[in-house]
């Protein structure tokens, strides 16, 4: 069993990092492999509506940045923690350029596996930013990974995430639970608890007639 944590940061080793690091601390310590992949600094692009992933799901036509590398790794998870600092009281732009790519391509990898967010800041607009971030889960069949508050934390520099000392506790939590979450779902699915799927031909409608 195994969670990918993506850090959305421009600092590999920045305040989101920090977060990260004790929510993947926290599973590891529940039995369950972790794995971080950092989306670097680099231009990602965002979503031009091509469409050539409808064609041709789980993949993303533009190569060379994080998009390919995390949906090439998101058949062999189960669970996805996704870590951005806060720009602007929201995402950073260069992580909801990922994702908006990554959801689009292959969202139906996601399917079934919980998901957590991390929002990372100096002072505000946490709650706005992993609203954002929780836009993609239960969208895509991700059970959302809830603890005893919203997962923040807080500082400029990752040195001084470690100091939040309530953040933390909310990173192990995050960790906990989503070590539990998938082992619970997994004795579910020991167990014959059939997973509700969703019903087909699946209906799109856009009001407009
Ligand atoms: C463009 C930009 C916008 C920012 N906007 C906010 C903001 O709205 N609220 C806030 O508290 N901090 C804001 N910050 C500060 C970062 O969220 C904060 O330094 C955070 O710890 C950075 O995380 P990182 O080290 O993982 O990159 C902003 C920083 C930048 C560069």
């Amino acid at each position: 069993m195994k969670v990918l944590l993506i850090n959305g940061s421009p600092h590999e080793n920045g305040t989101t990092a920090a977060g990260l690091s004790e929510v993947a601390a926290a599973i590891e310590a529940d039995g369950i492999e972790t794995e971080t992949l950092w989306i670097g600094k680099e231009p990602i692009r965002g979503c031009t509506a091509c469409f050539a992933c409808v064609k041709k799901p789980g993949r993303c036509v533009f190569d060379g940045d994080a998009v390919n590398e995390i949906l090439g790794r998101a058949e062999g998870i189960d669970g996805l923690v996704i870590g951005s600092p806060v720009y602007w009281a929201s995402p950073n732009g260069a992580l909801l350029s990922t994702l908006d790519r990554v959801f689009y391509a292959g969202g139906a990898l996601f399917y079934g596996k919980p998901g957590a967010a991390v929002a990372a800041a100096r002072r505000a607009g946490t709650t706005a930013t992993i609203d954002a971030l929780y836009k993609y889960f239960p969208i895509n069949g991700m059970p959302i990974v809830p603890a005893q508050y919203w997962p923040m934390v807080h500082g400029r520099k990752g040195e001084e995430a470690h100091k939040d000392i309530e953040g933390m506790q909310v990173m192990r939590l995050t960790g906990h639970t989503m070590a539990w979450m998938i082992k619970a779902f997994k004795a579910a699915d020991d167990a014959g608890i059939p997973r509700p799927a969703p019903e087909t031909p699946r209906a799109w409608t856009n009001f407009i007639r």
